[in-house]
Parts: C-alpha cells; structure tokens; sequence
C-alpha cells in the first residue's frame, strides 16, 4: 500500500465523532499543560501541529497563550469550533508534512504530541515536520515532541485486540504490523448492538525518540529534557522516553 494514498485527513475522519468519549481529558492531560505552561511564560505564542478537539490547545488558551492549533482534518477542527464558539483557538487547516501548508510567523512553543508525528507517511515526512517545526521556532523558543511509538513485532504480524467491552458494545482492534516498514495499519471495529459494523481505519509509522532527536539536532535545535511521562520528572539520561523538549539557540 502507498502510505500517502491513507490521506493526512484519514485519523480525524475515523476518530473525530468519538475522539471526546474514547480519549477524554485526564491526569496525564493535566500534567502535560503543565509542563508546557512551564516552558511558555504567559502570554506566550504557541503552535500546536495536529490539534485535534483541542485537549490541551484549550486550556493553553485560558492559561493566557496566544494559541494556533494546525490539522489536516475538517471533522477534528469542526470538533473544537464547537467547543471554543469565540475562537480563543486559531484553528489552520493543514498537512505537517508540507511546510508550504504552515502558517506564517515564529512561535515561542511548539507543541507535536501523542500521535502526531506517528502519523505521518514515512519517517521522511517526519523528518520534515520536525524541520518546519524547528523553523517555525522563535529564538529560545521550544518545540516538545511526544513519539509513543508502537512496539513493533520482529515479523510481520496481524493481530486482534479488546479495547472495550460493555453490555450494549465491544470495541476491537485489528492490526497489521510490518517491522519491514516500521507501518502499523490498523482498524478500530466498533461493534454495537442493532447497529451496522463500524470501521474506523488508521495508520502510524514508527519513529523512536533517538529519530526525533537526529532530526532535531540537524535542524539547529539542542535536547534540554526529556521525560518518561508528562508527570515524571525532566532529566537527559532517559535515551527512550518519549518526551523531548528541544529548545531553538537564541
Ligand atoms: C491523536 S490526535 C491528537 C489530538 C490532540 N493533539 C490531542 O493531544 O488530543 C492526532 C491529530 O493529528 C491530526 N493529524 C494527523 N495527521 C496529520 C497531518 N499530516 N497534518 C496535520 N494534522 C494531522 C489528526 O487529524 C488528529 O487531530
């Protein structure tokens, strides 16, 4: 399958409508604002690539940020339109993956977080938004990257998995995993009672944090933290944790 053929629109097609309900705001949703407020003095300028329903670019804006939320899903921004009536949220519609696509401007914060940088094509189209990103950085500006990267088998594999299970619906996980490609297709089969199948397709490709930091580092930026959750504490020996903050030379 060619991966550009998925369509940067294709997570929020699948997802938007249940987003809410399946990924509500949490412990970790609190911490991770917290830790960007940290990094961005208030009434910082912050740019959040893949912003989706808006879990942290909302309260990022009640917090005082001048906050821009990029996607490439219509369904996703709909979503946060409608959450933020008075548009504290400047919402973009675009592909990370293309720089021509970004909105103008330099940002004191930008923010790629849970799956966003996974879901890109190819670790090609990765690497570019990581150097947009890093272009987009005003000086001593801060960009944190969240790669929660799956596990991928040592052979290709296909595999069915419980995500949910209640008296009225069962919500499954189909996968096919090729560590040749570092790909992951999957599908989230929700199955209601008295309701047709319903298929919500997406697709990630892997990259570590060690990527991140090439890329990153190739883009002029330096490694000043990184954290194994958003509510563990910042240090640099962690080589594998998911959250890194890079931090743009003044
Ligand atoms: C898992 S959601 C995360 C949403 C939000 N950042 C959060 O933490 O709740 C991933 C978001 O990235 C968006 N996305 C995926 N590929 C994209 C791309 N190539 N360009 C822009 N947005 C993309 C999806 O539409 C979706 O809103």
């Amino acid at each position: 399958m060619d991966p550009t053929e998925f369509g940067a629109d294709r997570y929020g097609r699948s997802f938007a409508e249940v987003y809410d309900r399946w990924y509500p705001a949490d412990g970790a949703t609190a911490a991770a604002v917290s830790v960007l407020n940290e990094l961005a003095p208030a009434g910082s300028t912050v740019l959040e690539l893949g912003v989706g329903t808006g879990r942290l670019a909302l309260p990022l804006a009640a917090a005082g940020h001048a906050v821009t939320g990029m996607d490439a899903s219509v369904e996703m921004l709909d979503v946060l339109a409608a959450k933020d009536p008075d548009g504290t949220v400047a919402r973009v519609l675009g592909d990370v993956a293309d720089p021509d696509a970004w909105p103008p401007g330099q940002f004191d914060l930008v923010v790629a977080v849970f799956n966003l940088l996974l879901n890109l094509p190819d670790q090609t189209a990765q690497e570019r938004c990581v150097g947009a990103a890093a272009d987009s950085l005003a000086p001593g500006g801060h960009l944190v990257v969240e790669t929660a990267a799956p596990a991928l088998p040592e052979r290709r594999e296909q595999r069915l998995d419980v995500r949910h299970v209640d008296a009225e619906s069962v919500v499954l996980i189909a996968t096919d995993a090729d560590p040749a490609t570092g790909a992951v297709l999957g599908q989230h089969i929700e199955l209601v009672d008295g309701e047709p199948v319903r298929l919500r397709p997406w697709r990630v490709c892997a990259c570590s944090p060690a990527d991140v930091d090439r890329w990153a580092t190739a883009a002029g930026l330096e490694l000043v933290a990184r954290r194994w959750a958003w509510d563990a504490p910042a240090g640099l020996d962690a080589t594998d944790a998911p959250v890194g903050v890079y931090r743009r030379p003044v």
